[in-house]
């Protein structure tokens, strides 16, 4: 009984400076180079928030994923676009998960398509309530032609153009005008 006392004492004092350590860095950000341009990903541990940018010399892309409103925005020039939807928590990586992933980045001179897709279709509309989505959403999307983007699932046809955005080779976010809705 002694020894078990101890040893929970003898890891707790091993463990809580390390806790500490890991509380205190709220943001975590790890840039990587991908094709002919880079990829930043930035987690934010106090507001449940991530971002993904990506820059290359002729597009920029930046997708918030926000775990504590539950919401997804991309905005994507120079289309001057911003997308938002619900975040669907089954498909896309966990919060807590993150860290993980943005450890497992690696420099790719060849990028290989992600395993995993996630299909939307758009429709334009004038989101009145910006800051409800949160604020890195909103000053992301401010002055930006906002789209609605739905889910889509299995064979779709008429999709319109797409675009698909390679995230971290993880997850593509493909995003489709869908020409029959406009
Ligand atoms: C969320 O993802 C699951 C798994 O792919 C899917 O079955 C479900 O329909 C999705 N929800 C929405 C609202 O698209």
């Amino acid at each position: 009984m002694h020894l078990s006392i101890w040893t929970a004492v003898l890891l707790g004092l091993v463990l809580t400076p390390a806790l500490a350590d890991n509380h205190q860095q709220t943001e975590i950000s790890k840039k990587i180079s991908i094709g002919g341009g880079y990829q930043i990903m930035t987690i934010n541990r106090k507001w449940l928030v991530a971002s993904i940018e990506q820059k290359t010399n002729h597009e920029y892309w930046k997708t918030i994923w926000n775990y504590d409103t539950g919401f997804v925005a991309t905005k994507v020039l120079p289309e001057r676009a911003c997308y938002v939807s619900i975040m669907n928590r089954t498909e896309m990586p966990s919060f807590d998960g993150l860290p993980q992933l943005a450890a497992d980045l690696r420099n790719q001179r060849h990028p290989r398509p992600p395993g995993k897709e996630i299909t939307f279709t758009l429709i334009r509309r004038a989101i009145r309530d910006l800051q409800s989505y949160g604020p890195d959403i909103f000053s992301t999307c401010t002055g930006l032609s906002t789209y609605v983007a739905y889910e889509v699932h299995g064979p779709q046809f008429n999709l319109g153009s797409c675009l698909k955005l390679d995230v971290l080779q993880y997850l593509a976010l493909t995003y489709c005008h869908n020409d029959n809705f406009v």
